[in-house]
């Protein structure tokens, strides 16, 4: 067993069988939290910032976190992105302060310091002070001054930033395993519907384990299973990377009488049989992609989950606000080409997810009361053997296979 050190000295054990158990001190402990944002939002990821869709003009900016660390993704004059830490060089106050919108220029509201759309200084006030007192010393050189810039790179039109000088290409970074997956739903020009927003009181971690874990599904969430949209048997499975750092599961249909017998015979709390929808509408769907799935959720390491769910599509951003809290930025969007019986679809079905979502305000609620319960004890841990002990890919949903992975690979990077 490895001993590690936290970030304020103290020795840290990972609980055996390190695989399948997971301490619950990684969900509270302020110095693992600190360590997290270098090891791993500062570390050798790609890390989602945005859409392209959202910058589509020279100007367009999208202010957004990696981590906790405020950045901004601009595009500039000649088209390129650009990432920049959000805080001011001059005294550290956040540049710009809207969460999207169209600029020439970034201007500091504390004294103006002004910045191009690459994050470089461009303008000092009272640079030479007035009538000859105050200002900078003659050797001040605002050309030497910019804002942090991150690396950026993008993959079918969505946009990753790095703090890292040493990162794989992004291509790489997805693997040869997640790229169809990625590519089936990136596969042509998008346009962004809307946005929503949650608030979470739990760690990050608990809603990236809820993303990898199929398990739960066709459990918590009764509209899921009531309304056959997700049951644990459906067909489908969990595909890893080899690192186990991203996963996706998917679901597709079998026959609505086999489904129905496997939940009516085990009398389960979220499969109702009376219930039917005012609105039958709510889950039309028709043909859509090549490998047809009820279901797919997709998570790219360390915070971005792609969904597609009938026929609603949105990127969900994992943006941690400390030890205990963290915020999830949902991106619905449609294909540029949508004809309009698929765009009322979308809009529609958008209404499954989301803070008050039929079928996942329950998963904001499963991490807070995880949180809740594990403020003491914290090397008491969760027990991962669904399915076994091990990381391996699986052709079932009733297993926690990827949620063992992201904490393989979680170990790997934090060095735990
Ligand atoms: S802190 Fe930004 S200009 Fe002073
Ligand atoms: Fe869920």
């Amino acid at each position: 067993m490895k001993t590690s050190q936290t970030a304020n000295g103290e020795s840290f054990r990972w609980p055996q069988p390190e695989t399948a158990r997971v301490p619950y001190q990684v969900f509270v402990d302020p110095a693992i939290y600190t360590r997290e944002q270098e090891q791993i939002f500062r570390g050798p990821v790609w890390n989602y910032v945005a859409l392209d869709a959202e910058l589509p003009n020279p100007g367009d900016f999208k202010a957004t976190f990696i981590g906790d660390t405020p950045i901004v993704v601009t595009r500039d004059r000649e088209g390129e992105l650009h990432a920049f830490v959000n805080r001011c060089a001059h005294r550290g106050a956040l540049v710009c302060r809207e969460m999207r919108g169209n600029r020439n220029t970034h201007v500091c509201a504390y004294h103006q310091w002004s910045y191009d759309l690459r994050g470089q200084l461009i303008g000092v006030p009272f640079r030479r002070g007035i009538e000859g007192k105050g200002g900078y010393p003659a050797d001040f050189d605002p050309t030497t001054i910019s804002l942090s810039q991150l690396r950026v790179a993008t993959y079918n039109g969505v946009v990753f930033a790095s703090f890292a000088q040493e990162v794989e290409p992004i291509e790489d970074y997805l693997g040869p395993t997640q790229q169809p997956w990625f590519t089936r739903v990136f596969n042509r020009p998008v346009r962004v519907l809307g946005y929503g927003r949650q608030f979470i009181r739990a760690n990050w971690k608990l809603y990236a384990e809820n993303t990898r874990d199929p398990y739960h599904a066709s459990l918590l969430h009764l509209f899921h299973t009531t309304f056959g949209i997700y049951r644990s048997s459906q067909g489908g499975g969990v595909i890893m990377d080899d690192t186990g750092r991203h996963s996706m599961i998917r679901a597709f249909k079998r026959t609505e009488i086999a489904e129905r017998a496997a939940y009516e015979t085990t009398a389960l709390r979220t499969y109702q049989k009376g219930y039917t929808l005012a609105d039958p509408s709510l889950l039309q769907s028709r043909k859509e992609f090549e490998v047809e799935l009820t279901n797919s959720i997709h998570s790219i390491f360390p915070c971005l989950v792609i969904q597609q769910i009938f026929h609603t599509l949105a990127t969900r951003h994992i943006l941690p606000k400390g030890p205990d809290s963290f915020e999830l930025l949902f991106t619905f969007f449609c294909y540029a080409d949508d004809d309009e019986d698929m765009l009322q679809k979308r809009i529609k079905q958008a209404n499954l997810v989301g803070p008050a979502g039929y079928i996942s305000m329950e998963d904001g609620y499963a991490a807070e009361i995880v949180q809740q319960a594990i403020v003491r004890d914290q090397d008491a841990c969760s027990f991962l053997e669904l399915g076994g002990v091990e990381a391996s890919n699986v052709e079932d949903l009733v297993n926690e296979a990827a949620v063992r992975g992201f904490w393989q690979y979680y170990r790997h990077i934090m060095d735990f």
